[in-house]
């Protein structure tokens, strides 16, 4: 084997197309492929059944996301029982002084002077350990504060957790397929497009966690651009799976007397 110098090797090459790959390289990336394809579909239904019913309503919406990542503040656990099914155990002079006591940031001292004689009287009965059961504890400041807090949704150190994670993870299957997804024969500019787009996808859909905690519009960006991944990985996909076994070489023919 001469040594040539690459710049006289580079014009001759073409890049390789699926139909150049011998059969272990089709059974490889076609088994690769599937099960990629498998672990997509899994996350999504795992997404589906962790994010639906946040709000309440059952099924997936924009308001699950946004509850999940900003929370719901219009009001506490506490807050909500109240108006809702503990409703019947206060009267409404006394929830209001509750409400009151939540608003001014939930103090000790009010509690000990306001809240605890109230609710020894009508909640502690059931609310307590003794009971035995599985509700709030509101014998205690520390357990009324539990039920007491604005609820913000995910905190920022858990977000880091998961995005790092998801950032790792996916850029690795990112390139993964789109190693795979390179042999494939496209309009140059349409492939480039492909190849970036799941990466914009996934910075711009964690990106976006972090902005729904700031501001609950953007769990249209968390949608849109997860919809964008999962688009973009379909194609990548599909367009290689169907090249692989079923594009043969067209121009054979005319690159015959390539075979330097
Ligand atoms: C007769 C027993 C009983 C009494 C009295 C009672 N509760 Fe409850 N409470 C429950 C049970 C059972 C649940 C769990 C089921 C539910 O949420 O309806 C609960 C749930 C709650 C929750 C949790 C709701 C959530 O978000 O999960 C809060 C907060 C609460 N009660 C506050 C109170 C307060 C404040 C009082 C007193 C004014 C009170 N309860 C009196 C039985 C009681």
């Amino acid at each position: 084997m001469d040594q040539k110098h690459p710049a006289e090797t580079c014009p001759a090459t073409r890049p390789r197309r699926f139909y150049d790959c011998t059969l272990n390289e089709k059974l490889l990336y076609t088994s690769f492929l599937f099960l990629a394809g498998l672990a997509y579909i899994m996350a999504l239904a795992y997404l589906y059944t962790s994010f639906e019913g946040i709000d309440g309503k059952p099924g997936l919406s924009v308001e699950d996301i946004a509850e999940n990542y900003y929370g719901n503040r219009s009001g506490t656990r506490l807050e909500s029982a109240l108006r809702g099914s503990m409703a019947g155990y206060i009267e409404t002079k006394h929830r209001n002084h509750v409400v009151k006591w939540l608003k001014s940031g939930a103090p000790e001292e009010g509690y000990e002077r306001v809240i605890k004689p109230m609710f020894d009287e009508r909640c502690v009965l059931c609310h307590s350990a003794a009971s035995g059961l599985q509700i709030p504890d509101l014998s205690s400041y520390e357990g009324v504060k539990q039920v007491a807090n604005v609820d913000t949704g995910v905190s920022l150190h858990s977000l880091m957790k998961v995005s790092h994670i998801h950032l790792f993870g996916i850029a690795l299957v990112a390139l993964a397929i789109g190693l795979v997804f390179r042999f494939a024969l496209l309009p140059a500019w349409f492939q480039h497009m492909l190849t970036l787009l799941p990466f914009v996808a996934i910075f711009s859909d964690i990106s976006a966690w972090f902005l729904t905690k700031w501001d609950p519009v953007y769990a249209y960006t968390v949608i849109i651009a997860g919809g964008l991944l999962g688009l973009s990985w379909a194609l990548q996909i599909l367009i290689s799976l169907y090249q692989i076994w079923f594009l043969g070489c067209r121009v054979a023919s005319e690159n015959e007397g390539d075979n330097s």
